[in-house]
C-alpha cells in the first residue's frame, strides 16, 4: 500500500474527528516512509507506539462525543474500537517483544481498518454529531470526558 491521500468522502462533518483521523493517517504514511527507507525496525516500531497511542486517544474523544449527543449505537461502535485497539496492540506486542520484522503487510492492514473503519462506521455518526457544540471546535475537545468514560458505580456496603 502506498502514501493514504485524504479525500473528502472520509470526512465526517465533525471537526475535531476528521483532524484527528487526518493525523492517524500522518502516522501511518510516516509508517509507510520509514519501511520504503528500510529504517524497518527501531523507527517504525516507535511509529508504530505512536499509532497506538494515538488511537486510543482519539477512541476516547469519538466515544466522548458520541456519549454526549446521545448517539444510539454508541456501545457497537465501542466495541469495535476495542477490538481494532486489541489487534493494533498485539501487532505492537509482537513486534516490541517478540522482534519480530514489520513488514508491508502490517502497513497495509493498518490502512485498511483505519479507513474501513473511517467510512463505514464513523462516517454514520457526523450527523448526529455534527450540531453538538463541542464537536466543532478542536479547543473543546480536549475538556473533561463527560459521560464517556463508564466509571464503575460505587456500591454501598453496610
Ligand atoms: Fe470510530
Amino acid at each position: 500500500m502506498a502514501r493514504i491521500e485524504w479525500k473528502a468522502e472520509y470526512e465526517t462533518g465533525v471537526a475535531v474527528i476528521d483532524e484527528q483521523h487526518r493525523n492517524l493517517v500522518e502516522i501511518i504514511n510516516r509508517f509507510e516512509e520509514a519501511l520504503q527507507k528500510g529504517k524497518a525496525s527501531r523507527q517504525a516500531n516507535q511509529i508504530l507506539n505512536d499509532l497506538t497511542g494515538y488511537t486510543q486517544e482519539h477512541f476516547a474523544t469519538e466515544e466522548r462525543l458520541m456519549a454526549e449527543a446521545g448517539y444510539p449505537h454508541l456501545k457497537t461502535h465501542q466495541s469495535q474500537h476495542r477490538q481494532l485497539l486489541q489487534k493494533v496492540e498485539r501487532f505492537q506486542f509482537e513486534f516490541n517483544a517478540a522482534g519480530r520484522r514489520i513488514t508491508a503487510e502490517l502497513h497495509e492492514f493498518l490502512g485498511y481498518w483505519l479507513i474501513n473503519h473511517i467510512q463505514r462506521d464513523d462516517r454514520a455518526f457526523g450527523p448526529c454529531l455534527a450540531g453538538t457544540e463541542s464537536a466543532g471546535h478542536a479547543e473543546d475537545a480536549a475538556g473533561p470526558a463527560a459521560g464517556a468514560v463508564r466509571e464503575p458505580v460505587p456500591t454501598a456496603h453496610d
